[in-house]
Protein backbone atom coordinates (compact mmCIF):
# COMPACT_ATOMS: atom_id res chain seq x y z
CA UNK A 1 0.00 0.00 0.00
CA UNK A 2 1.50 3.42 -1.49
CA UNK A 3 -0.17 6.33 -3.11
CA UNK A 4 1.49 6.60 -6.67
CA UNK A 5 1.50 10.74 -5.31
CA UNK A 6 -0.49 12.87 -2.92
CA UNK A 7 -1.85 16.44 -3.85
CA UNK A 8 -3.41 18.79 -1.65
CA UNK A 9 -6.36 19.41 -4.35
CA UNK A 10 -6.56 16.51 -7.39
CA UNK A 11 -8.53 18.07 -10.00
CA UNK A 12 -9.81 15.47 -12.55
CA UNK A 13 -10.37 17.98 -16.15
CA UNK A 14 -8.38 20.54 -17.69
CA UNK A 15 -10.77 22.42 -19.50
CA UNK A 16 -11.72 25.95 -18.35
CA UNK A 17 -13.49 24.88 -15.01
CA UNK A 18 -10.59 22.54 -13.92
CA UNK A 19 -7.76 25.11 -14.80
CA UNK A 20 -9.43 27.92 -13.28
CA UNK A 21 -9.78 25.99 -9.99
CA UNK A 22 -6.02 25.05 -9.94
CA UNK A 23 -4.71 28.68 -10.76
CA UNK A 24 -7.42 30.05 -7.70
CA UNK A 25 -6.07 27.59 -5.29
CA UNK A 26 -2.13 27.03 -6.55
CA UNK A 27 -0.53 29.75 -4.54
CA UNK A 28 -1.39 28.27 -1.39
CA UNK A 29 -1.14 24.31 -1.62
CA UNK A 30 0.30 21.58 -4.41
CA UNK A 31 -2.46 20.92 -7.28
CA UNK A 32 -2.73 17.70 -9.77
CA UNK A 33 -4.53 18.55 -12.84
CA UNK A 34 -5.46 15.57 -14.89
CA UNK A 35 -6.59 15.42 -18.18
CA UNK A 36 -7.17 12.01 -20.06
CA UNK A 37 -5.65 13.65 -22.75
CA UNK A 38 -3.36 16.51 -24.00
CA UNK A 39 -4.32 19.55 -22.39
CA UNK A 40 -6.66 21.12 -24.58
CA UNK A 41 -8.58 18.45 -25.55
CA UNK A 42 -11.93 18.74 -23.62
CA UNK A 43 -15.02 21.31 -24.76
CA UNK A 44 -13.36 24.44 -23.75
CA UNK A 45 -10.83 24.63 -26.35
CA UNK A 46 -13.64 24.32 -29.23
CA UNK A 47 -16.09 27.21 -27.59
CA UNK A 48 -16.38 29.01 -30.54
CA UNK A 49 -19.02 32.28 -29.91
CA UNK A 50 -17.83 33.61 -26.28
CA UNK A 51 -18.92 34.16 -22.97
CA UNK A 52 -22.13 35.77 -21.79
CA UNK A 53 -21.63 38.53 -19.27
CA UNK A 54 -22.97 41.92 -18.41
CA UNK A 55 -20.98 44.33 -19.35
CA UNK A 56 -22.44 47.33 -21.42
CA UNK A 57 -24.14 50.33 -19.40
CA UNK A 58 -27.40 49.56 -21.66
CA UNK A 59 -27.17 45.77 -20.14
CA UNK A 60 -28.03 45.01 -16.77
CA UNK A 61 -27.88 41.65 -14.28
CA UNK A 62 -31.66 41.37 -14.36
CA UNK A 63 -31.91 41.28 -18.22
CA UNK A 64 -29.31 39.05 -18.25
CA UNK A 65 -31.24 36.87 -15.51
CA UNK A 66 -34.38 37.12 -17.74
CA UNK A 67 -33.03 35.82 -20.30
CA UNK A 68 -31.37 32.93 -19.01
CA UNK A 69 -34.93 31.76 -16.98
CA UNK A 70 -36.81 31.79 -20.11
CA UNK A 71 -34.38 30.05 -21.74
CA UNK A 72 -34.14 27.89 -18.84
CA UNK A 73 -38.23 27.24 -19.63
CA UNK A 74 -39.03 27.53 -16.10
CA UNK A 75 -36.25 25.09 -14.19
CA UNK A 76 -33.80 27.42 -13.49
CA UNK A 77 -32.74 27.73 -10.10
CA UNK A 78 -32.99 31.32 -9.23
CA UNK A 79 -30.06 31.94 -6.57
CA UNK A 80 -27.79 30.07 -9.12
CA UNK A 81 -28.73 32.30 -11.64
CA UNK A 82 -28.20 35.35 -9.94
CA UNK A 83 -25.26 34.10 -8.64
CA UNK A 84 -23.86 33.03 -11.69
CA UNK A 85 -24.77 36.49 -13.61
CA UNK A 86 -23.97 38.38 -10.73
CA UNK A 87 -20.28 37.37 -10.39
CA UNK A 88 -19.91 37.30 -14.28
CA UNK A 89 -18.25 40.47 -15.06
CA UNK A 90 -15.60 39.63 -12.47
CA UNK A 91 -15.20 36.75 -13.76
CA UNK A 92 -14.33 38.27 -17.23
CA UNK A 93 -11.75 40.86 -15.69
CA UNK A 94 -10.04 37.32 -14.02
CA UNK A 95 -9.67 35.75 -17.29
CA UNK A 96 -8.39 39.14 -18.54
CA UNK A 97 -5.63 39.44 -15.66
CA UNK A 98 -4.61 36.16 -16.45
CA UNK A 99 -3.38 37.17 -19.97
CA UNK A 100 -6.69 36.49 -22.13
CA UNK A 101 -7.19 38.93 -25.26
CA UNK A 102 -10.75 39.63 -26.36
CA UNK A 103 -12.47 41.33 -29.19
CA UNK A 104 -11.84 45.19 -29.01
CA UNK A 105 -13.91 47.52 -30.94
CA UNK A 106 -12.94 50.97 -32.29
CA UNK A 107 -16.04 52.59 -30.06
CA UNK A 108 -15.80 50.80 -27.14
CA UNK A 109 -13.67 48.98 -25.07
CA UNK A 110 -14.64 45.36 -26.01
CA UNK A 111 -16.72 43.81 -29.20
CA UNK A 112 -19.76 42.09 -27.85
CA UNK A 113 -21.51 39.79 -30.05
CA UNK A 114 -25.20 38.39 -30.06
CA UNK A 115 -26.83 34.97 -29.75
CA UNK A 116 -29.95 33.57 -29.60
CA UNK A 117 -32.33 34.07 -26.79
CA UNK A 118 -30.13 37.18 -25.68
CA UNK A 119 -31.83 40.33 -25.04
CA UNK A 120 -28.72 42.14 -25.25
CA UNK A 121 -25.35 42.02 -27.20
CA UNK A 122 -23.34 40.86 -24.26
CA UNK A 123 -21.01 37.57 -25.38
CA UNK A 124 -17.40 38.59 -25.19
CA UNK A 125 -15.10 36.56 -27.35
CA UNK A 126 -12.07 36.20 -29.28
CA UNK A 127 -13.40 36.22 -33.23
CA UNK A 128 -14.86 33.25 -33.51
CA UNK A 129 -12.47 30.76 -31.56
CA UNK A 130 -12.73 31.61 -28.15
CA UNK A 131 -12.52 28.40 -26.41
CA UNK A 132 -8.86 28.17 -27.76
CA UNK A 133 -8.09 31.65 -26.39
CA UNK A 134 -9.32 30.62 -23.15
CA UNK A 135 -7.89 27.08 -22.91
CA UNK A 136 -4.35 28.23 -24.44
CA UNK A 137 -4.57 31.50 -21.60
CA UNK A 138 -5.00 29.00 -18.70
CA UNK A 139 -2.60 26.51 -20.08
CA UNK A 140 0.07 29.02 -20.11
CA UNK A 141 -0.81 30.12 -16.90
CA UNK A 142 -0.73 26.47 -15.14
CA UNK A 143 2.29 24.85 -16.69
CA UNK A 144 4.10 28.34 -15.27
CA UNK A 145 2.93 27.97 -12.14
CA UNK A 146 5.47 25.96 -9.47
CA UNK A 147 2.69 24.03 -7.94
CA UNK A 148 0.61 22.75 -10.13
CA UNK A 149 1.51 19.48 -12.00
CA UNK A 150 0.14 18.65 -15.29
CA UNK A 151 -0.67 14.90 -15.85
CA UNK A 152 -2.10 14.19 -19.16
CA UNK A 153 -2.73 11.00 -20.57
CA UNK A 154 -4.06 9.66 -17.48
CA UNK A 155 -7.49 8.62 -17.39
CA UNK A 156 -9.80 8.69 -14.03
CA UNK A 157 -11.37 5.36 -13.96
CA UNK A 158 -12.86 5.74 -10.07
CA UNK A 159 -12.85 8.08 -7.11
CA UNK A 160 -11.69 6.44 -3.75
CA UNK A 161 -14.42 7.15 -1.02
CA UNK A 162 -15.04 3.60 0.35
CA UNK A 163 -13.41 1.74 3.19
CA UNK A 164 -12.33 -2.04 3.41
CA UNK A 165 -15.90 -2.83 4.24
CA UNK A 166 -17.50 -0.92 0.73
CA UNK A 167 -18.63 1.78 3.59
CA UNK A 168 -19.07 5.09 1.56
CA UNK A 169 -16.86 8.12 3.09
CA UNK A 170 -14.97 11.23 2.58
CA UNK A 171 -13.50 11.52 -0.98
CA UNK A 172 -9.47 10.61 -0.55
CA UNK A 173 -8.31 10.38 -4.30
CA UNK A 174 -8.78 8.89 -7.39
CA UNK A 175 -7.51 5.82 -9.51
CA UNK A 176 -6.00 6.82 -12.94
CA UNK A 177 -5.06 4.66 -15.41
CA UNK A 178 -1.77 5.76 -16.94
CA UNK A 179 -1.92 5.40 -20.83
CA UNK A 180 1.74 5.61 -21.20
CA UNK A 181 2.50 3.23 -18.85
CA UNK A 182 -0.79 1.03 -18.84
CA UNK A 183 -1.91 0.46 -15.39
CA UNK A 184 -3.91 1.81 -12.88
CA UNK A 185 -2.04 3.92 -10.32
CA UNK A 186 -3.51 5.58 -7.00
CA UNK A 187 -3.58 9.74 -6.16
CA UNK A 188 -4.46 10.97 -2.97
CA UNK A 189 -5.88 14.63 -2.52
CA UNK A 190 -7.32 16.21 0.77
CA UNK A 191 -9.83 17.58 -1.93
CA UNK A 192 -10.56 15.92 -5.07
CA UNK A 193 -12.83 18.04 -7.82
CA UNK A 194 -14.50 16.58 -10.54
CA UNK A 195 -14.02 18.76 -14.01
CA UNK A 196 -14.39 16.38 -16.42
CA UNK A 197 -16.91 18.01 -18.94
CA UNK A 198 -20.05 16.71 -20.40
CA UNK A 199 -21.08 13.81 -22.16
CA UNK A 200 -22.71 14.55 -25.65
CA UNK A 201 -20.43 11.76 -27.40
CA UNK A 202 -23.36 9.90 -25.52
CA UNK A 203 -25.20 10.44 -29.01
CA UNK A 204 -24.13 9.01 -32.60
CA UNK A 205 -23.63 12.73 -33.68
CA UNK A 206 -22.38 15.80 -31.50
CA UNK A 207 -20.18 19.10 -31.71
CA UNK A 208 -17.87 17.57 -29.11
CA UNK A 209 -14.19 16.46 -28.72
CA UNK A 210 -13.93 12.61 -28.46
CA UNK A 211 -13.62 12.82 -24.77
CA UNK A 212 -17.19 14.60 -23.87
CA UNK A 213 -18.24 10.87 -22.46
CA UNK A 214 -19.84 11.86 -19.29
CA UNK A 215 -16.85 10.27 -17.06
CA UNK A 216 -16.78 12.62 -13.94
CA UNK A 217 -20.82 12.10 -14.14
CA UNK A 218 -20.53 8.49 -13.99
CA UNK A 219 -18.01 8.41 -11.61
CA UNK A 220 -19.99 10.29 -8.85
CA UNK A 221 -22.88 8.42 -9.30
CA UNK A 222 -20.86 5.32 -8.37
CA UNK A 223 -19.36 6.92 -5.77
CA UNK A 224 -22.85 7.68 -4.12
CA UNK A 225 -23.58 11.39 -5.59
CA UNK A 226 -26.95 12.64 -6.53
CA UNK A 227 -27.51 13.44 -10.28
CA UNK A 228 -29.75 15.54 -11.23
CA UNK A 229 -31.60 16.95 -14.74
CA UNK A 230 -29.70 15.01 -16.56
CA UNK A 231 -32.78 14.44 -19.50
CA UNK A 232 -31.94 17.97 -20.72
CA UNK A 233 -28.83 17.64 -23.73
CA UNK A 234 -28.87 20.21 -25.43
CA UNK A 235 -28.68 20.10 -29.51
CA UNK A 236 -26.98 22.62 -31.09
CA UNK A 237 -28.79 23.59 -34.36
CA UNK A 238 -26.43 24.26 -36.55
CA UNK A 239 -23.46 22.07 -37.03
CA UNK A 240 -21.55 22.00 -40.57
CA UNK A 241 -23.42 18.78 -42.97
CA UNK A 242 -20.13 17.47 -44.79
CA UNK A 243 -18.98 14.19 -45.45
CA UNK A 244 -16.03 14.90 -44.86
CA UNK A 245 -16.29 17.16 -41.77
CA UNK A 246 -16.85 15.56 -38.56
CA UNK A 247 -17.97 17.46 -35.74
CA UNK A 248 -17.47 21.57 -37.04
CA UNK A 249 -19.96 24.32 -34.68
CA UNK A 250 -20.86 26.90 -37.37
CA UNK A 251 -21.19 29.42 -34.54
CA UNK A 252 -25.23 31.10 -32.92
CA UNK A 253 -23.01 34.36 -33.37
CA UNK A 254 -23.60 33.94 -37.30
CA UNK A 255 -27.25 34.00 -36.96
CA UNK A 256 -26.70 36.88 -33.78
CA UNK A 257 -25.03 38.74 -36.33
CA UNK A 258 -27.52 38.46 -39.31
CA UNK A 259 -27.73 34.72 -40.69
CA UNK A 260 -30.69 33.55 -41.78
CA UNK A 261 -31.72 29.79 -41.67
CA UNK A 262 -32.95 28.43 -45.09
CA UNK A 263 -34.78 25.73 -46.74
CA UNK A 264 -33.42 23.77 -49.77
CA UNK A 265 -35.78 25.66 -51.83
CA UNK A 266 -34.62 29.38 -49.88
CA UNK A 267 -37.52 29.44 -47.96
CA UNK A 268 -36.77 31.53 -44.40
CA UNK A 269 -38.75 29.10 -42.08
CA UNK A 270 -37.76 30.09 -38.50
CA UNK A 271 -40.88 32.84 -38.03
CA UNK A 272 -43.46 30.19 -38.95
CA UNK A 273 -42.01 28.44 -35.29
CA UNK A 274 -41.30 31.48 -33.33
CA UNK A 275 -41.64 35.52 -33.26
CA UNK A 276 -37.89 35.78 -32.61
CA UNK A 277 -36.74 33.60 -35.66
CA UNK A 278 -33.17 32.76 -36.02
CA UNK A 279 -32.29 34.09 -32.45
CA UNK A 280 -34.92 32.02 -30.39
CA UNK A 281 -33.44 29.89 -27.96
CA UNK A 282 -31.48 27.01 -29.19
CA UNK A 283 -34.27 24.00 -28.21
CA UNK A 284 -36.57 26.05 -30.24
CA UNK A 285 -34.28 26.45 -33.08
CA UNK A 286 -32.98 23.02 -33.32
CA UNK A 287 -36.71 21.30 -33.25
CA UNK A 288 -37.82 23.20 -35.79
CA UNK A 289 -35.05 22.53 -38.16
CA UNK A 290 -35.19 18.85 -37.19
CA UNK A 291 -39.16 19.07 -38.14
CA UNK A 292 -38.50 20.75 -41.82
CA UNK A 293 -35.96 18.02 -42.26
CA UNK A 294 -38.57 14.83 -41.39
CA UNK A 295 -41.45 16.77 -43.11
CA UNK A 296 -39.07 17.05 -46.20
CA UNK A 297 -37.40 14.27 -45.81
CA UNK A 298 -34.06 16.85 -46.54
CA UNK A 299 -31.04 15.63 -44.95
CA UNK A 300 -29.81 19.52 -43.86
CA UNK A 301 -31.02 23.05 -43.74
CA UNK A 302 -29.09 26.02 -44.85
CA UNK A 303 -27.43 29.08 -42.71
CA UNK A 304 -27.10 32.26 -44.73
CA UNK A 305 -24.62 34.86 -43.84
CA UNK A 306 -23.55 35.59 -47.71
CA UNK A 307 -25.42 39.04 -47.69
CA UNK A 308 -23.03 40.50 -45.46
CA UNK A 309 -19.73 41.83 -46.71
CA UNK A 310 -17.16 39.34 -47.33
CA UNK A 311 -14.52 41.73 -45.27
CA UNK A 312 -17.33 41.37 -42.10
CA UNK A 313 -17.46 37.49 -42.70
CA UNK A 314 -13.49 36.96 -42.65
CA UNK A 315 -13.28 39.38 -39.06
CA UNK A 316 -15.82 38.09 -37.71
CA UNK A 317 -15.54 34.45 -38.66
CA UNK A 318 -12.03 33.75 -39.64
CA UNK A 319 -11.89 30.32 -38.57
CA UNK A 320 -15.60 29.37 -39.73
CA UNK A 321 -14.63 31.10 -43.35
CA UNK A 322 -11.28 28.87 -43.49
CA UNK A 323 -13.08 25.67 -42.04
CA UNK A 324 -15.47 26.14 -44.69
CA UNK A 325 -13.29 26.54 -47.56
CA UNK A 326 -11.51 23.67 -47.13
CA UNK A 327 -14.71 21.74 -47.62
CA UNK A 328 -15.67 23.68 -50.99
CA UNK A 329 -17.87 26.28 -49.33
CA UNK A 330 -17.30 29.98 -48.98
CA UNK A 331 -19.44 31.34 -46.70
CA UNK A 332 -19.16 34.66 -48.23
CA UNK A 333 -21.34 33.52 -51.55
CA UNK A 334 -22.76 30.93 -50.51
CA UNK A 335 -25.03 29.25 -47.70
CA UNK A 336 -23.87 26.34 -45.21
CA UNK A 337 -25.33 23.11 -45.34
CA UNK A 338 -25.81 22.43 -40.97
CA UNK A 339 -27.83 20.08 -39.19
CA UNK A 340 -28.39 19.80 -35.44
CA UNK A 341 -25.94 17.36 -33.33
CA UNK A 342 -25.80 17.26 -29.69
CA UNK A 343 -23.61 19.64 -27.45
CA UNK A 344 -24.51 20.26 -23.87
CA UNK A 345 -25.25 18.19 -20.99
CA UNK A 346 -27.80 20.71 -18.96
CA UNK A 347 -27.56 18.22 -16.23
CA UNK A 348 -24.94 16.21 -14.37
CA UNK A 349 -23.64 16.31 -10.90
CA UNK A 350 -25.56 17.97 -7.91
CA UNK A 351 -23.15 21.08 -6.32
CA UNK A 352 -24.14 24.15 -3.95
CA UNK A 353 -22.79 27.06 -4.68
CA UNK A 354 -18.96 26.52 -3.92
CA UNK A 355 -19.16 23.04 -6.12
CA UNK A 356 -19.72 20.80 -3.34
CA UNK A 357 -21.00 17.38 -3.91
CA UNK A 358 -23.14 15.22 -1.80
CA UNK A 359 -20.07 13.90 -0.74
CA UNK A 360 -17.42 15.04 1.60
CA UNK A 361 -14.40 16.85 -0.01
CA UNK A 362 -15.94 16.01 -3.41
CA UNK A 363 -16.44 18.77 -5.80
CA UNK A 364 -17.55 18.89 -8.83
CA UNK A 365 -17.83 22.17 -11.47
CA UNK A 366 -18.35 22.71 -14.92
CA UNK A 367 -20.30 21.02 -17.58
CA UNK A 368 -20.18 18.20 -15.18
CA UNK A 369 -21.91 19.49 -12.95
CA UNK A 370 -26.14 20.82 -11.99
CA UNK A 371 -25.84 24.01 -10.24
CA UNK A 372 -29.26 24.89 -11.22
CA UNK A 373 -28.10 27.51 -13.95
CA UNK A 374 -28.92 25.90 -17.06
CA UNK A 375 -32.64 24.60 -16.00
CA UNK A 376 -34.84 22.75 -19.27
CA UNK A 377 -32.28 24.55 -21.68
CA UNK A 378 -28.56 26.36 -21.71
CA UNK A 379 -28.82 29.94 -22.63
CA UNK A 380 -25.81 30.47 -24.85
CA UNK A 381 -22.71 31.03 -23.81
CA UNK A 382 -23.79 30.77 -20.14
CA UNK A 383 -21.51 27.61 -19.70
CA UNK A 384 -17.81 29.05 -19.62
CA UNK A 385 -19.28 31.83 -17.63
CA UNK A 386 -20.76 28.81 -14.99
CA UNK A 387 -17.05 27.22 -15.17
CA UNK A 388 -15.34 30.17 -14.17
CA UNK A 389 -17.43 31.18 -11.54
CA UNK A 390 -18.16 28.56 -9.67
CA UNK A 391 -14.57 27.12 -10.17
CA UNK A 392 -13.83 30.77 -8.61
CA UNK A 393 -16.29 30.10 -5.74
CA UNK A 394 -15.44 26.12 -5.23
CA UNK A 395 -11.81 27.16 -4.84
CA UNK A 396 -12.54 30.04 -1.83
CA UNK A 397 -14.39 27.07 -0.23
CA UNK A 398 -11.02 24.62 -0.83
CA UNK A 399 -8.98 27.36 0.41
CA UNK A 400 -11.12 28.18 3.78
CA UNK A 401 -11.21 24.17 4.51
CA UNK A 402 -8.00 23.57 3.46
CA UNK A 403 -6.67 23.39 6.52
CA UNK A 404 -8.91 20.98 8.25
CA UNK A 405 -8.82 18.71 6.19
CA UNK A 406 -7.14 15.55 6.88
CA UNK A 407 -4.24 14.49 4.50
CA UNK A 408 -5.10 11.10 2.74
CA UNK A 409 -4.27 7.91 4.69
CA UNK A 410 -2.19 5.39 1.96
CA UNK A 411 -4.76 3.72 -0.02
CA UNK A 412 -5.36 0.46 -1.76
CA UNK A 413 -3.55 -0.91 -4.74
CA UNK A 414 -5.77 -1.16 -7.70
CA UNK A 415 -6.10 -5.05 -7.51
CA UNK A 416 -5.83 -6.90 -11.15
CA UNK A 417 -5.75 -10.42 -10.02
CA UNK A 418 -8.77 -11.04 -10.99
CA UNK A 419 -8.69 -9.71 -15.06
CA UNK A 420 -7.20 -11.07 -17.91
CA UNK A 421 -6.01 -9.18 -21.09
CA UNK A 422 -9.48 -9.12 -23.51
CA UNK A 423 -9.62 -11.64 -25.98
CA UNK A 424 -12.22 -9.38 -27.73
CA UNK A 425 -11.97 -5.78 -28.64
CA UNK A 426 -14.92 -5.46 -30.59
CA UNK A 427 -17.21 -5.74 -27.88
CA UNK A 428 -16.35 -2.76 -26.92
CA UNK A 429 -16.57 -0.97 -30.24
CA UNK A 430 -19.69 -3.07 -31.40
CA UNK A 431 -21.15 -1.72 -28.26
CA UNK A 432 -19.95 1.78 -28.19
CA UNK A 433 -21.94 2.45 -31.75
CA UNK A 434 -24.85 0.36 -30.48
CA UNK A 435 -25.33 3.07 -27.71
CA UNK A 436 -24.68 5.67 -29.78
CA UNK A 437 -27.07 4.96 -32.24
CA UNK A 438 -29.86 3.94 -29.63
CA UNK A 439 -29.64 7.46 -27.64
CA UNK A 440 -29.41 9.33 -31.31
CA UNK A 441 -32.76 7.48 -32.75
CA UNK A 442 -34.60 7.20 -29.69
CA UNK A 443 -33.57 9.11 -27.17
CA UNK A 444 -32.95 12.46 -29.31
CA UNK A 445 -34.36 15.94 -30.09
CA UNK A 446 -38.11 14.38 -30.10
CA UNK A 447 -39.05 11.67 -27.87
CA UNK A 448 -41.91 9.64 -27.12
CA UNK A 449 -42.75 6.51 -24.34
CA UNK A 450 -42.24 3.90 -27.07
CA UNK A 451 -39.07 5.05 -27.64
CA UNK A 452 -37.70 5.56 -24.04
CA UNK A 453 -38.57 1.93 -23.44
CA UNK A 454 -36.97 0.85 -26.69
CA UNK A 455 -34.26 2.66 -25.35
CA UNK A 456 -34.44 1.46 -21.92
CA UNK A 457 -34.47 -2.29 -22.63
CA UNK A 458 -31.57 -1.79 -25.15
CA UNK A 459 -29.45 0.73 -22.37
CA UNK A 460 -29.87 -2.01 -19.61
CA UNK A 461 -29.09 -5.23 -22.10
CA UNK A 462 -25.63 -2.88 -23.17
CA UNK A 463 -25.20 -2.45 -19.05
CA UNK A 464 -24.84 -5.95 -17.92
CA UNK A 465 -22.84 -7.10 -20.86
CA UNK A 466 -20.39 -4.14 -20.28
CA UNK A 467 -20.66 -4.73 -16.59
CA UNK A 468 -19.54 -8.19 -16.73
CA UNK A 469 -16.48 -6.91 -19.53
CA UNK A 470 -15.33 -4.61 -16.96
CA UNK A 471 -15.26 -7.03 -14.41
CA UNK A 472 -13.05 -9.55 -16.47
CA UNK A 473 -10.48 -7.86 -18.68
CA UNK A 474 -8.25 -5.38 -17.82
CA UNK A 475 -9.43 -1.69 -18.17
CA UNK A 476 -8.33 0.52 -21.62
CA UNK A 477 -8.85 3.79 -22.23
CA UNK A 478 -11.89 3.04 -24.27
CA UNK A 479 -13.36 0.23 -21.71
CA UNK A 480 -13.49 3.06 -19.29
CA UNK A 481 -15.23 5.60 -21.42
CA UNK A 482 -17.49 2.84 -22.64
CA UNK A 483 -18.11 2.17 -19.29
CA UNK A 484 -19.24 5.56 -17.93
CA UNK A 485 -21.08 6.52 -21.65
CA UNK A 486 -23.74 3.15 -20.83
CA UNK A 487 -24.14 4.56 -16.88
CA UNK A 488 -24.56 8.16 -18.20
CA UNK A 489 -26.98 6.90 -20.68
CA UNK A 490 -29.22 4.56 -18.36
CA UNK A 491 -29.55 8.13 -16.21
CA UNK A 492 -30.55 10.11 -19.32
CA UNK A 493 -33.10 7.42 -20.52
CA UNK A 494 -34.39 6.97 -16.53
CA UNK A 495 -34.64 10.88 -15.87
CA UNK A 496 -36.51 11.61 -19.76
CA UNK A 497 -39.24 8.65 -19.09
CA UNK A 498 -39.91 10.22 -15.51
CA UNK A 499 -41.06 13.29 -17.03
CA UNK A 500 -44.34 13.47 -18.34
CA UNK A 501 -44.38 17.06 -19.61
CA UNK A 502 -42.59 18.52 -22.45
CA UNK A 503 -40.67 21.13 -21.18
CA UNK A 504 -36.92 23.15 -22.79
CA UNK A 505 -34.99 20.40 -24.38
CA UNK A 506 -37.32 17.85 -23.44
CA UNK A 507 -40.06 17.47 -25.87
CA UNK A 508 -42.56 14.44 -25.95
CA UNK A 509 -44.97 13.95 -28.41
CA UNK A 510 -46.97 11.80 -25.47
CA UNK A 511 -46.91 14.91 -23.46
CA UNK A 512 -46.66 17.99 -25.70
CA UNK A 513 -47.44 20.54 -22.96
CA UNK A 514 -45.60 22.08 -19.97
CA UNK A 515 -47.00 20.62 -16.66
CA UNK A 516 -48.02 23.60 -13.92
CA UNK A 517 -45.71 22.86 -11.51
CA UNK A 518 -41.82 21.54 -12.50
CA UNK A 519 -39.02 20.31 -10.79
CA UNK A 520 -35.78 18.76 -11.56
CA UNK A 521 -35.47 14.94 -11.95
CA UNK A 522 -33.21 14.09 -9.31
CA UNK A 523 -31.75 11.17 -9.35
CA UNK A 524 -30.19 9.21 -6.29
CA UNK A 525 -28.10 5.79 -6.03
CA UNK A 526 -29.02 3.54 -3.44
P1 LIG B 1 -14.03 20.51 -20.79
O1 LIG B 1 -13.48 21.74 -21.37
O2 LIG B 1 -14.80 19.61 -21.69
O3 LIG B 1 -12.78 19.71 -20.20
C1 LIG B 1 -12.93 18.40 -19.71
C2 LIG B 1 -11.59 17.93 -19.21
O4 LIG B 1 -11.76 16.75 -18.46
C3 LIG B 1 -10.59 17.59 -20.31
O5 LIG B 1 -9.34 18.04 -19.90
C4 LIG B 1 -10.59 16.07 -20.35
O6 LIG B 1 -9.38 15.52 -20.76
C5 LIG B 1 -10.81 15.78 -18.88
N1 LIG B 1 -11.39 14.48 -18.60
C6 LIG B 1 -12.60 13.99 -18.93
N2 LIG B 1 -12.75 12.75 -18.47
C7 LIG B 1 -11.61 12.43 -17.82
C8 LIG B 1 -11.14 11.28 -17.15
N3 LIG B 1 -11.87 10.16 -17.03
N4 LIG B 1 -9.90 11.31 -16.62
C9 LIG B 1 -9.11 12.40 -16.75
N5 LIG B 1 -9.51 13.52 -17.37
C10 LIG B 1 -10.74 13.53 -17.90
N6 LIG B 1 -19.89 27.48 -24.16
C11 LIG B 1 -19.93 28.81 -24.04
O7 LIG B 1 -20.18 29.33 -22.95
N7 LIG B 1 -19.66 29.60 -25.12
C12 LIG B 1 -19.38 29.09 -26.35
O8 LIG B 1 -19.12 29.82 -27.29
C13 LIG B 1 -19.36 27.68 -26.50
N8 LIG B 1 -19.11 27.12 -27.69
C14 LIG B 1 -18.99 25.76 -27.78
C15 LIG B 1 -18.63 25.19 -29.00
C16 LIG B 1 -18.42 23.83 -29.09
C17 LIG B 1 -18.03 23.21 -30.40
C18 LIG B 1 -18.57 23.02 -27.94
C19 LIG B 1 -18.32 21.54 -28.01
C20 LIG B 1 -18.95 23.58 -26.73
C21 LIG B 1 -19.18 24.96 -26.65
N9 LIG B 1 -19.55 25.55 -25.45
C22 LIG B 1 -19.60 26.90 -25.34
C23 LIG B 1 -19.71 24.75 -24.22
C24 LIG B 1 -18.43 24.88 -23.39
O9 LIG B 1 -17.32 24.87 -24.27
C25 LIG B 1 -18.30 23.74 -22.40
O10 LIG B 1 -19.48 23.61 -21.66
C26 LIG B 1 -17.15 24.03 -21.43
O11 LIG B 1 -15.98 24.33 -22.15
C27 LIG B 1 -16.92 22.86 -20.52
O12 LIG B 1 -15.75 23.09 -19.80
P2 LIG B 1 -15.27 22.09 -18.69
O13 LIG B 1 -14.04 22.67 -18.10
O14 LIG B 1 -16.39 21.74 -17.81
O15 LIG B 1 -14.92 20.75 -19.51
C1 LIG C 1 -21.89 28.83 -30.28
O1 LIG C 1 -20.92 29.54 -30.49
O2 LIG C 1 -22.90 28.78 -30.99
C2 LIG C 1 -21.88 27.98 -29.08
C3 LIG C 1 -22.22 28.81 -27.93
C4 LIG C 1 -22.56 27.94 -26.77
O3 LIG C 1 -22.66 26.72 -26.90
O4 LIG C 1 -22.76 28.50 -25.70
Amino acid sequence: MANDAVFDVLVIGSGAAGLTLALCVADHCKVGVVSKAQIDSGSTNWAQGGIAAVLSATDSFDSHVQDTLVAGGGLCDLDAVRFTVEEGPAAIQWLIDQGMLFDTTKKGPYHLTREGGHSHRRVIHSKDATGKAVQHTLDDQARAHPNITVLENYVAVDLVNRDADGVRGRCRGAYLYDIEESRVKVFGAKATVIATGGASRVYLYSSNPDGSTGDGIAMAWRAGCRVANLEFNQFHPTCLYHPEARTFLITEAVRGEGGKLLLPNGERFMKRFDPRGELAPRDIVARAIDHEMKRLGIECVYLDISHKKKSFIKEHFPNIYKQCKKYGIDISKEPIPVVPAAHHTCGGVMVDHRGRTDIDDLYCIGEASYTGLHGANRLASNSLLECIVYATAAAEDILERLDTLPAPPDLKAWDESRVTNSDEEVVVSHNWDELRRTMWNYVGIVRTDKRLRRAQRRVDLLLAEIQEYYGNFRVTPDLLELRNLVTVADLIVRSAASRKESRGLHYTLDYPEPAPDPVPTVLSPE
